[in-house]
């Protein structure tokens, strides 16, 4: 079985002021066991300052939900890598799918974004998955496929194992229907086989995380699973209590 140590990644969406980010870590940090998985804070960008100060002294560390590919220019409303920097942020959350659905994020502009998030020294989550009718309609590889393949493009083979990859369908995000084991290893397979088919090296050492209404009860089954190596959650990272429970059950 190869080395590979789990993350479990807190999504928080526009969830949780300054004031509640800083209530949430002083409940959870004191529950992080001691040695664990690693474990990332992703609040939004407001709170990414206090929560950085909080994590310092614990293992856990904070990540961004967004960035833009440019380290500065003429683009309102965006935020970029040497900003989150800055504020002493290790990571960021790249094409989720409400940024794709609701947001207009592009593979194209995903694909500027990863190469300029590890060029910074940002370690990128990237999300990926199908939609209810393209899993109906068998289109789950063919989508998981075309979303690796044109997201990745431009990251160095000698790069892409630092990448994390999230696997979430979007039937079960949010709506309490999680994928069944059997589903998030073969969608976790697959997507380990196509990293396999430009680094050997590569496939060994990426972390692939599943999505998708992850709770304490069927967290510990899903990141059991042989390709999965994490969860990224959403709703029930919300509560430091619960949040702790999937970070024990991975431990
Ligand atoms: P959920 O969200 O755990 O609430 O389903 C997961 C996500 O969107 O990352």
């Amino acid at each position: 079985m190869p080395d590979r140590t789990p993350i479990l990644a807190a999504n928080w969406k526009m969830h949780k002021t300054i004031e509640e980010t800083e209530r949430f870590l002083a409940e959870f940090l004191p529950k992080l066991p001691e040695p664990g998985p690693e474990v990332v804070i992703c609040p939004p960008f407001p709170s990414l300052k206090s929560a950085v100060e909080h994590c310092a002294q614990s293992r856990a560390r904070v990540a961004a939900q967004n960035m833009h590919e440019e380290p500065e220019g003429a683009f309102t409303g965006e935020v970029s890598a040497p900003m989150l920097l800055e504020l002493g942020v290790d990571g960021v959350v790249l094409g989720h799918s409400e940024r794709r659905q609701y947001f207009g994020e592009s593979d194209e502009a995903l694909a500027r974004k990863l190469p300029a998030a590890l060029r910074a020294g940002l370690e990128p989550i990237l999300c990926v998955g199908e939609n209810e009718t393209q899993r109906d309609s068998d289109e789950t590889e063919g989508i998981l496929t075309r979303q690796i393949e044109a997201d990745l493009a431009d990251v160095p083979e000698d790069n892409l194992g630092e990448v994390v990859i999230a696997y979430e369908p979007i039937w079960a995000i949010g709506t309490g229907r999680t994928a069944t084991p059997e589903q998030a290893q073969e969608a976790c397979e697959l997507i380990r086989g196509l990293i396999e088919s430009r680094s050997g090296g590569a496939a060994v050492a990426i972390r692939i995380l599943y999505g998708g209404s992850v709770k304490p009860g069927n967290a510990a089954e899903l990141i059991g699973l042989p390709d999965v190596d994490g969860a990224l959650v959403g709703g029930a990272s919300l509560d430091p209590g619960d949040f702790a429970a999937i970070v024990d059950a991975a431990t």
